[in-house]
């Protein structure tokens, strides 16, 4: 991604974490074990790894109807090479640099146009969900791919139940802001916290997803625990990480990279091989773990989902819309 480089005057602000006030709340392996819809278990546990132990196994149904076919990349490349950048810029810094963060305990603040809002403890929210299992492809803007296994509950029925208003336009998501846990914020790489958004239509596509594991457990610090959004039809950096804030909104909200280089990220952010970024192609893509020699493959629109998407776009210049 585009990096503003630190400015000598750059001062790197330091505010009060954001620690929860819920008075009880219990344990988030506990419960999301144990409220969840009873489901089969997808990846059989010979394959996990002594680090890999620590996270909790989830109970997940999988959803093969939303599943590509494509065999998912390892768990040390979904957890070991990605952007986060509260955890530092490079691609082995989230998994380096985020030991000493805290996902739980956790609540998400639900504000703006809906009927109900307020702020609701992690389980609460999850917890009249049933977790699916979702493979999908990821795409990044900077032209690599993977394929990901996750675990989490369609963005839309968590949203239904705060029941959005006729003026609810768009849905806008915030990282948690916790310079004292996430290093990376100690810097103005971005402007902090991280913010992202959606179309309410696209919100409520049956794709968008709020993910809250990865290869059957919950997701690491380094992949946005304990709950991040993921929207396989765009660019990356869309599927905002380590969620705090939803707020529905009528105008279209602020996103981070859109602020940091306009030029280069749009709100929409939707994988198009067509449209190039003004400073590279997206024609095609290195698909991490494919070996050097045949890992060049062509971006597909939408990155594979256009059945699914196309129809929220029609009529729509993708190029000025990118
Ligand atoms: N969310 C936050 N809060 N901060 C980030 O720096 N990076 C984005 C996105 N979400 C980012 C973020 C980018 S650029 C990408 S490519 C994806 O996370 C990659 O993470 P994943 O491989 O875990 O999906």
């Amino acid at each position: 991604m585009w990096i503003r480089r630190r400015q000598p005057g750059d001062s790197a602000a330091i505010v009060a974490s954001e620690i929860t006030s819920e008075a009880t709340y219990l344990n988030r392996r506990a419960l999301l074990q144990a409220a969840l819809a009873a489901g089969v278990t997808g990846i059989g546990a010979a394959m996990w790894s002594d680090s890999e132990a620590a996270a909790a196994a989830l109970k997940f149904t999988r959803n093969a109807r939303f599943s590509t076919n494509e065999p998912p990349n390892s768990y040390e490349d979904i957890t070991g090479y990605n952007n986060f950048y509260e955890f530092g810029t490079d691609k082995s810094d989230p998994a380096a640099n985020s030991g000493r963060f805290k996902p739980e305990p956790w609540s998400v603040t639900i504000a703006g146009e809906a009927e109900q809002t307020g702020k609701f403890s992690l389980e609460d929210i999850l917890k009249p969900h049933a977790l699916e299992e979702r493979v999908y492809r990821l795409r990044c803007v900077e032209a690599w791919s993977m394929v990901i296994p996750w675990v989490g509950v369609p963005l839309a029925d968590v949203l239904q139940r705060f029941k959005p208003t006729s003026k609810a336009r768009y849905v806008a998501f915030k990282t948690v802001l916790r310079p004292e846990e996430m290093p990376g914020q100690r810097y103005n790489v971005l402007e902090w916290p991280y913010v992202e958004g959606l179309r309410i239509d696209e919100a409520m596509n049956p794709l968008s997803l709020l993910a809250v594991g990865v290869y059957g457990k919950s997701l690491p610090n380094q992949n946005g625990a304990p709950l991040r959004l993921v929207t396989p039809w765009k660019y990356g950096f869309k599927g905002i990480k380590s969620i705090v804030e939803i707020r529905f909104t009528e105008k279209q909200p602020p996103t981070s990279w859109n602020i940091s280089a306009p030029r280069e990220y749009g709100f929409f952010a939707n994988v198009n091989p067509n449209v190039d970024h003004p400073r590279w192609s997206q024609a095609r893509e290195r698909h991490i773990g494919a070996g050097l020699f045949n890992s060049r493959v062509p971006t597909r629109m939408f990155n594979g989902y256009e059945q699914e998407v196309a129809s929220l776009y029609r009529g729509m210049d993708l190029a000025k819309y990118y």
